[in-house]
């Protein structure tokens, strides 16, 4: 009796822990708010809007990558390429759409260079030659009819809104046009939509955008071939190849988004430990990211005092880098070592060469023979009451892309095609430099450094990522690190950034991020370092912080986005 009362009594407990854990993860599982953070106000209204008729943050994702395509052609567009990181609370499930450009089938490796070898300035930055085939309109419409709850139509609806009201010029717009007035003057149709008479326009200006309005309605209506067969493909042919491109109609009618599985790491600190899932291959960010914290988890990094921490951080990324450039391409054309490259002895081995005191200079790692930026590209970040998350970094690459719109379409094209390695050794727009992996192939889709990520401790998560060509992943190191050490939305965004990407072997920094004497003191360990006064980024971060259940979400102080909860 005794006993059966005793084991009722146990069974009973175990009930109790069960419902409690159960509640416990329940509460946990939900978040109180939801939050968004994107590079413009106008995106960020246009998710909450979705959220509010009842869509999740899928289908916010889908109404914010339209809404960005609209109101900022600096960074992203229907004429670009991007991936989102997605995870979907109900069971899971966490995916990474590639929706990257891919290279034209007419494209050959040799495609940028002279007669004499060298690579031709400019023929892979301005104009259609330099586009490749589009992977936003099928990463949303992907996006939409796997994940989302409301139509496409539905989710698109604030983006065409917008496209035929116009949007308001920003200061922001105005620097980046000035710095491209060349390109998009070249192009007749992208001059009539984004300059005024030939010229900068005024801040307030409206730009309206009645044919990429008309495009976005062809996709709502027919989904991804809305965008890649029937009228709006042939007008995107037509205008590349009538200046000069070589895209045809079965590079748009085969292009297909891409589901990979994400990279996944581990950064171990006293603070405990962060899981960090991120971009695959075509994007170096994941793999990058990752060979940078394994190499940190060996080193305990508040017990160093901060010049020394600052140059671990640099020489870690060094290597990092210089994996990036010598292994990193397309997955489907190149065999990547991704398993050695991940893998934490791999990093021990790195770190074995790294000197508290000393500098390593870049020559001196094996690699490929060889001026980074920061601000075109777009990411965003979504959280929704049911826990579903959404990463994005989608671009064009430069600011306003290629700088030509394919005319009757207000599609404005990329320039993705610099993102190969045009030449082994040769750095692209951003410095950065690659060999065999990265070169020019028909069909294969440049390496990118787009790390959108979800970084998780048993405090919570935080949905993070940012543009800037070859910083975002140094970027993304210094935030995890933040978050790793108790950060939050807004200090992730905040803090003062510093990088180093292999080569130019120079630590480039703003200038918060180091003092006089931490300067001298970097310098006298062998480090050459550059200072950029006007800083780098555009960080959007939602932060789940569960054991306060608080949602924050925090746009990058340095330009102009939003972030909100609700
Ligand atoms: O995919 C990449 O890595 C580049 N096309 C991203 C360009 C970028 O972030 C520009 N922003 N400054």
């Amino acid at each position: 009796m005794d006993r059966q009362r005793k084991t009722a009594r146990r069974i009973n407990a175990v009930i109790f822990t069960l419902l409690m854990l159960g509640l416990d993860s329940a509460l946990a599982a939900t978040p109180p708010q939801a939050g968004i953070a994107t590079a413009h106000p106008l995106a960020t209204r246009a998710g909450l809007e979705i959220l509010a008729q009842g869509g999740n943050a899928f289908d916010a994702a889908v109404a914010v990558t339209a809404m960005l395509a609209v109101v900022e052609p600096t960074g992203s567009g229907l004429g670009g390429g991007g991936f989102w990181l997605l995870h979907r609370a109900g069971d899971g499930f966490e995916t990474l759409l590639d929706g990257r450009e891919t290279a034209p089938q007419a494209a050959h490796r040799d495609m940028y260079l002279g007669s004499d070898g060298e690579v031709i300035k400019g023929l892979s930055i301005d104009g259609p030659l330099a586009a490749g085939i589009p992977g936003i309109p099928a990463g949303m419409t992907h996006l939409a009819e796997h994940y989302g709850r409301l139509s496409l139509a539905h989710s698109l609806a604030p983006a065409i809104r917008q496209a035929r009201e116009g949007f308001a010029v920003s200061e922001h717009y105005r620097r980046m046009a000035t710095f491209r007035l060349a390109a998009l003057r070249a192009s007749p149709a992208a001059a009539a939509l984004f300059l005024q008479d030939n010229e900068i326009p005024p801040e307030g200006y409206q730009i309206r955008q009645p044919e990429l309005a008309d495009t976005l309605e062809a996709i709502a209506r027919q989904g991804h071939d809305g965008f890649y067969r029937g009228p709006v493909a042939k007008k995107l042919v037509d205008g590349v190849r009538s200046a000069g491109g070589i895209w045809t109609l079965p590079d748009l009618t085969s292009y297909r988004v891409i589901e990979r599985e994400p990279i996944r790491a581990r950064y171990r600190s006293p603070h405990g430990e962060m899981r960090i899932t991120s971009a695959a291959p075509p994007s170096s960010g994941g793999i990058t990211l990752a060979t940078t914290l394994n190499i940190l988890s060996g080193y305990n990094l508040d017990a160093q005092d901060s010049v020394t921490r600052k140059h671990l951080i640099i020489e870690a990324m060094r290597r990092a880098y210089r994996d990036r450039a010598v292994y990193l391409g397309d997955p489907d054309f190149t065999r990547i070592p991704v398993e050695r490259l991940l893998h934490p002895y791999y990093a021990d081995g790195l770190r074995a060469a790294i000197r508290p005191d000393r500098a390593l200079p870049s020559d001196y790692l094996p690699g490929v023979e060889t001026g980074p930026k920061g601000r075109d590209t777009t990411h965003f970040s979504i959280l929704d009451r049911a826990g579903n998350r959404v990463a994005a970094t989608l671009t064009i690459n430069y600011p306003f892309g290629s700088g030509f719109v394919a005319p009757g379409t207000g599609v404005l094209l990329n320039d993705e095609m610099d993102d190969f390695s045009a030449r082994p050794g040769t750095p692209n727009v951003y410095g950065l430099v690659g060999g065999e992996a990265n070169a020019i192939a028909p069909g294969k889709r440049p390496l990118s450094s787009m790390s959108p990520s979800f970084l998780q401790t048993e405090h919570g998560v935080a949905v993070v990522g940012t543009p800037g060509g070859s910083r975002i992943i140094s970027m993304l190191v210094l935030a995890a690190l933040d978050f790793a050490t108790g950060g939050d939305a807004r200090s992730m965004v905040g803090l003062p950034r510093f990088h180093h990407q292999y080569l130019p072997d120079v630590v480039h920094y703003e200038t918060a991020a180091l003092s006089e004497d931490e300067v001298a003191e970097l310098e006298l360990r062998g480090h050459t370092l550059r200072e950029f006064t006007q800083g780098w980024g555009n960080m959007q971060v939602v932060v789940w912080d569960k054991k306060h259940a608080v949602v924050s979400a925090a746009a990058d102080p340095r330009v102009e986005g939003e972030a909100a909860t609700q």
